[in-house]
């Protein structure tokens, strides 16, 4: 069954946010974004902020206060499965808890999928802290939990068993493309998310489409180098649930910003994005989120 196709924009604000920027993002988002709650419901546009988890409350408590309570949704990044004892976790129970209110559970983000998290908190160290840690330099042993299509899959299973809504984050490396293997990445982490769910769980998911060598690059890919993989995407839901065209929405991510939006959100097969350095400022983001409901409308 073919739906009409529905935008959805979310903001992941990684590690790059602090509780009291949160607060003013938020009041200045509101501020802008009122006039045009009317413009998003009509494009069926939903927009969800993924705060680190620090900001979650604080995040929940400033869009109350701007009654866009309805209007804009929380995600949590890279919840933890079990609660007990994992130092340092935040678990999907606690962003689901009340007095938080996360929706949506941000699930498989090229920044927690090895080898890139490894590599990534490396780089943060200094040279001293490495020779401590015991020659720690990307190959040797594995300080974080990885986040592994299995893993994906169980994090997924975790958020829908609680009602959530998994925005699945896929996407091949620099590498990868340039050894022609896309396709069979996409396939490889399209298979391993969606394995042993029903059509109907299927169909509460949103997947992010988000080639590694374009986030945070400023190296957008290119609307066809976008749609091809899309457009492969949107065939394997088809084949494990024909329900989900069109219902299921099918973010890209990588460096999209205000000025690219209009040509990626208009390609068939792309319902909106997933933005890292774009959602950051509050007039960048609603510009963004404008710009692609108005080429979309
Ligand atoms: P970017 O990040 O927009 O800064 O490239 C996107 C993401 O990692 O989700």
């Amino acid at each position: 069954m073919e739906g009409v196709k529905k935008l959805f924009f979310g903001g992941n604000w990684k590690a790059a946010v602090r509780p009291s920027q949160a607060a003013g993002f938020f009041a200045k988002f509101a501020a802008g974004l009122r006039g045009h709650v009317y413009d998003l419901e009509m494009a069926g546009a939903r927009v969800v902020v993924a705060p680190p988890s620090a900001c979650l409350s604080i995040a929940r408590q400033a869009l109350v206060n701007e009654g866009l309570e309805g209007v804009v949704g929380l995600a949590v990044q890279d919840p933890w499965i079990a609660e007990g004892a994992y130092t340092g976790a935040t678990t999907f129970e606690m962003a689901q808890d009340p007095l938080v209110g996360a929706q949506y559970a941000l699930i498989g983000h090229s920044e927690t999928r090895e080898p890139h998290r490894i590599y990534r908190s490396v780089a943060v160290l200094d040279e001293t802290r490495l020779v401590e840690i015991g020659g720690l330099t990307g190959k040797s042993p594995r300080p974080f939990r990885i986040a592994i299509d299995a893993v994906v899959n169980r994090m997924t299973r975790k958020a829908l068993e609680l009602g959530m809504i998994p925005i699945v984050c896929v996407g091949e490396t620099l590498e990868e493309r340039e050894a022609g293997k896309t396709r069979q990445i996409i396939e490889h982490q399209m298979s391993g998310a969606l394995a042993g769910f029903t059509p109907e769980q299927i169909g509460k998911m949103v997947i992010a489409y988000e080639p590694v060598w374009a986030i945070g690059t400023g190296r957008t890919a290119t609307p066809e180098q976008a749609q091809e993989v899309h457009e492969q995407i949107a065939a394997i839901l088809m084949e494990h649930s024909h329900t989900a065209e069109n219902v299921v929405p099918v973010i890209y991510g990588g460096s999209m910003k205000p000025d690219n939006v209009a040509e990626l959100v208009t390609q068939r097969d792309i319902h909106g994005g997933l933005i890292g350095g774009a959602s950051l400022k509050p007039e960048v983001f609603l510009e963004l989120i404008l710009k692609g409901v108005r080429a979309f409308s």
